[in-house]
């Protein structure tokens, strides 16, 4: 594996899935596949999972690690070509990431959509710059459109938890006080089409993700009736992808937070959110805290998705 950021990068689902739960049992069986490799994680924005899922991952390998937050000590970055460098950004992106790629072996990179250009953003000039300019494997750690870590992560949870075997799995908007991107949407959509579940998405209308993420799936404007008879529950915010919306809150409608009542219409569904998550506005505290709330296990996969894909990785260094 050379990049890793959307699904047709694992290959075959269900032999991803086996290999997860096989390196989840035997963290530590593939420690002579990292040694004398490093790991660069670079963060343009913040994480608590992903920084120390990924790292976990890595030291798991044997790798070494170094962490960058970009915005904390380092200098900061310009993006843009052609920009005449007179402002505060003392180091051109073009320039830092073949350094970057000097002192590594494989690369992640965390850059969310800016909401200032949605074509920017839905081409990743960030995290396709690093593709380019690093001369190393890249991996997404959630970008502008993706979140592949969490989408496998998600995926592996649902496959231990499930009780049978095509699940109703819903996606379901839910309302929270910040525009937040559709990275997370857009992968958890991409990855469970990718599946033979009946996979249905509910949102309040404006809020349809991109088509090459959606895809086929079922998109049902009432969540009561897209609730009905679910296996698990995805909960999530996104902002709005259509024009001439882009990156805009259209509703804050509290009716679409995932309470103990929505939870009633379902086949007794797991709750699931890739987190962090804002209390009684996504969820209420009765659903997080339920038996049925498997959040915690679905963030402790985290490492199991960063590991196999590091794995993949360094096999083909
Ligand atoms: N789910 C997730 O990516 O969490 P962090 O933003 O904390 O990394």
């Amino acid at each position: 594996m050379r990049s890793f950021i959307n699904v047709e990068d694992i290959g075959d689902l269900k032999v991803a899935v086996k290999e997860a739960l096989a390196v989840k049992v035997n963290r530590f069986g593939y420690k002579s596949l990292g040694e004398n490799k490093t790991l660069l994680m670079v963060f343009f924005n913040s994480s608590l999972r992903t920084r120390l899922s990924t790292q976990k991952a890595a030291m798991n390998l044997g790798m070494n690690v170094i962490v960058l937050d970009v915005n904390q000590g380092a200098w900061k970055l310009e993006t843009e070509r052609g920009v005449i460098m007179d402002g505060d950004k003392s180091e051109h992106l073009l320039e830092a990431i073949p350094v970057m790629g000097s002192y590594c072996d494989v690369i992640g990179v965390r850059s969310f959509a800016r909401f200032e250009n949605k074509q920017d953003d839905y081409e990743e000039k960030i995290l396709q710059q690093f593709i380019r300019y690093s001369g190393k494997p890249v991996f997404a750690m959630e970008t502008a459109t993706v979140h592949p870590l969490q989408a496998f992560a998600d995926l592996i949870t649902i496959e231990e938890f499930k009780k049978v075997e095509r699940p109703k799995v819903v996606l379901t908007w839910a309302p929270h006080p910040k525009a937040l991107p559709q990275a997370v949407p857009n992968s958890f959509a991409q990855w469970m089409n990718a599946t033979d579940y009946d996979f249905v998405i509910t949102h309040p209308e404006g809020y349809e993700l991109d088509s090459k993420f959606a895809g086929n799936a079922r998109v049902e404007y009432d969540q009561n009736k897209a609730l009905e008879g679910a296996d698990f529950v995805y909960a999530k915010n996104w902002s709005a992808y259509a024009d001439p919306n882009y990156g805009q809150i259209l509703s804050k409608d509290m009716s679409w937070t995932v309470t103990t009542e929505k939870m009633a219409l379902t086949n007794n569904a797991f709750f699931m959110h890739c987190l962090p998550v804002r209390r009684n506005m996504i969820v209420s505290d009765d659903v997080i805290e339920s038996a049925q709330s498997i959040v915690i296990p679905e963030a402790a996969n985290r490492e199991i998705s960063a590991q196999v894909v590091l794995k993949r990785i360094l096999e083909k260094l």
